[in-house]
């Protein structure tokens, strides 16, 4: 999620599940190619599995971008046919190119001609007056066709004009239902479904409905404990105990330090953390002491101690 799911915010998450795949911001393949943004590939080890996610339609550059996300170690390319802001329609593309299956077929095509890792796409249900029920399998169809195995499908229509990038998240309805049909269909299709899912049981009954997999955005950035640190154990079957918010926070200091020492400021990282003991007592504290003195001059792991500390202290 762009501005959101930096590396840092990657890193966090990654100490709250050990199985989760995590996907970076949207990275445009011009940026790459043409514009030589090679920063935009950095991650840490710790983040695997971790995929990139691009944005384009020149099937060459995205071929080309594909080729640099795996030389940076990258474990996926996905291809993002799903963000309707103004700025990526202007590019042709995101999720205007749901009227261009062909052309995503094509793109499909050369990024695995190029990489040998997955390559996989991110989509809507349609836009705009496409109609999903013949629009959605038309898409999947021409995909797969391309040696697309595994999709995800954000479950409700964007609209290209009229509605802003955020409203786009919200406005038009989900319909988890027919991106289950669309799995019943192309059953040797690997679907994920996104959109809306804002718990573990909510997760846990679409992969009761076929579905082989869940994509978590918004409630995953606001609650990451809530949504990560039984994932490990509820979806992936793993034994062994959950993860803690605390445990994560205390795993963070040592990264927060190495951040600060190369010359990057305490907000950078803690603004990811801010959702964590959401829902819990002492979790305004929390929040509030982070949100406050992060960003003063100076400022470094010592907060992050204190607040913790005083989290504690309230559950005590
Ligand atoms: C701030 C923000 C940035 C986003 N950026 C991206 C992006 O770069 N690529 C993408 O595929 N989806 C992006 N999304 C959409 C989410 O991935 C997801 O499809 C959407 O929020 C619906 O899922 P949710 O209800 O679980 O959040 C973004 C969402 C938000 C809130």
């Amino acid at each position: 999620m762009m501005d959101w799911t930096d590396r840092h915010c990657r890193y966090l998450h990654r100490l709250l599940s050990r199985r989760a795949l995590l996907y970076t911001e949207m990275v445009t393949a011009p940026a790459l190619v043409r514009g030589g943004a090679l920063h935009l590939l950095d991650h840490s080890p710790e983040e695997h599995p971790v995929a990139l996610q691009l944005g384009g339609s020149d099937p060459d550059e995205l071929a080309r971008a594909a080729r640099l996300g795996v030389e940076a170690g990258y474990d996926e390319i996905n291809l993002n046919c799903g963000c309707p802001s103004d700025r990526v329609q202007s590019g042709t593309f995101g999720a205007v190119l749901m009227t261009q299956p062909e052309r995503v077929a094509d793109c499909v095509a050369a990024m695995r001609a190029a990489v040998e890792v997955d390559v996989t796409v991110k989509c809507r249900i349609g836009v705009d007056d496409q109609d999903p029920e013949v629009a959605l399998p038309a898409f999947l169809e021409a995909i797969a066709g391309a040696g697309c195995g595994r999709v995800i499908i954000h479950a409700r229509k964007a609209w290209l004009q009229g509605l802003s990038p955020k409203q786009n998240r919200d406005v038009p309805p989900l319909d988890h239902a027919l991106v289950a049909r669309m799995k019943a269909r192309f059953p040797a299709l690997h679907v994920s479904v996104n959109g809306g899912i804002a718990s573990l049981d909510d997760a846990a009954a679409l992969l009761g409905q076929g579905l082989d997999g869940v994509m978590v955005g918004r409630a995953a950035y606001h609650q990451p404990a809530d949504i990560l640190c039984a994932a490990d154990r509820r979806i992936f079957g793993q034994p062994g105990p959950d993860s803690t918010a605390e445990g994560a926070v205390r795993a963070m200091l040592p990264y927060i330090e190495r951040h600060l020492a190369a010359g990057g400021r305490l907000n950078q990282v803690t603004r990811h953390m801010l959702g964590l003991f959401a829902g819990r007592p002492g979790a305004r504290g929390w929040r509030r002491m982070l949100s406050e003195g992060a960003t003063r001059p100076g400022a470094g792991p010592e907060l992050v101690e204190a607040a913790l500390g005083e989290v504690m202290r309230v559950a005590a």
